[in-house]
């Protein structure tokens, strides 16, 4: 008998599927439908929220693009406007915890530090049962070195540990210059899970009126790469959970992040594309496939195929095509 229950930072969630920070969060009867659809818990919009984002657009173009991954954009925000947004947050996470029994883990994206431990005081004191942590630094401002931009997570994270005790989920980005070590050390910190990774968003040129524009703002099932192979190499590393995130299209794409060691996947691009009936199918190819391969539960195939338990490690570090692919010929 397939028993999908899966422990996740602590909380006992019902399967291993999440669905992730997005617009597909924002109101609690959107987290109502999420949790009838089946999933195992919801990380909602970030306090970032899109509306603020936009709102703050304006200010944002008399700044440069370097500065705007920056903590101090936020004090360009009007501070009505923000003591509003943080309210309707605070509302959401206290409706959603009324409304649903699944776990409902709130996410604040990059904010000052001060701000920062305001908002997780607030968002646990609203209820919250963990709170995921949206961090991202572009690294492309030439005066910061790469042991400042890593030391701001680490400062980031010590400050929120100091005010809250829910437990925290770190998610990060693949830019970072020694991406590995930086997972490790994070791991250490006392947080209870890494999200790997989160997706931004990507620029592209309209030819006509020479502006920039976003481009590829949903996933594709062809970058579900970059996080099973991180999570691969991570999972017998971290000091804390994993949940993976960027890539998962369908069932099996859960399971290959789960035998790569993730305790949890998070799916947000799929669930646009094909609607909250995605959850259920997911889960169900999931558990046929468990029931086929003899696994009564995710732990019973958990990291089987991480890195360090790989008899071939070697194959998660190749990045060259060179030598298996000399004789490729695109058809
Ligand atoms: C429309 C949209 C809105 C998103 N908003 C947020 C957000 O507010 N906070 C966040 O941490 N991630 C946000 N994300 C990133 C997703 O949570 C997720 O990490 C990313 O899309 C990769 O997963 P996927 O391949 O399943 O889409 C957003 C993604 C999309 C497509």
């Amino acid at each position: 008998m397939v028993d999908l229950t899966t422990k996740f930072l602590g909380l006992t969630l019902r399967n291993p599927l999440i669905v992730g920070s997005s617009g597909l969060t924002d109101s609690v009867e959107k987290i109502k439908e999420i949790e009838q659809a089946g999933a195992g818990a919801v990380v909602l919009k970030s306090l970032f929220e899109e509306e603020i984002i936009s709102e703050m657009e304006e200010a944002m173009h008399r700044m440069t693009s370097r500065q705007f991954i920056y903590p101090e954009t936020f004090d360009y925000m009007d501070e009505e406007e923000e003591e509003d947004s943080v309210r309707k947050y605070l509302w959401l996470i206290k409706e959603a915890k009324d409304a649903v029994h699944i776990p409902v883990i709130a996410s604040v994206n990059c904010v000052t530090s001060q701000k920062w431990t305001y908002f997780a005081k607030e968002i646990e004191n609203a209820g919250a049962d963990a709170l995921e942590l949206n961090l991202f630094i572009l690294p492309t401002d030439f005066e910061r070195t790469a042991e400042d931009n890593e030391k701001l997570y680490f400062r980031i994270v010590e400050e929120v540990q100091k005010l809250v005790k829910i437990p925290l989920l770190l998610k990060i980005s693949y830019y970072a210059s020694n991406l590995g070590q930086l997972i490790q050390k994070l791991s250490e910190t006392g947080i209870k899970g890494i999200t790997l990774f989160n997706r931004f968003f990507s620029p592209d040129f309209n030819l006509e009126t020479y502006q920039v524009v976003s481009t590829n703002v949903l996933s594709k099932p062809a970058d579900l790469p970059i996080s099973l192979r991180w999570v691969a190499v991570m999972a017998d590393r971290v000091k804390c959970d994993l949940a993976a995130s960027t890539g998962v299209h369908d069932g099996e794409a859960m399971i290959k992040l789960i035998l790569a060691g993730a305790n949890v996947v998070q799916v947000v691009s799929a669930l646009y594309k094909h609607g909250l009936k995605l959850i259920p199918q997911m889960l169900d190819e999931m558990t046929r496939w468990m029931e086929h391969e003899g696994y009564n539960s995710p732990d019973a195939f958990r990291g089987k195929m991480s890195q360090a338990r790989s008899s071939n490690p070697a194959s998660y570090e190749r990045v060259q095509f060179m030598k298996n692919f000399r004789h490729f010929i695109f058809e």
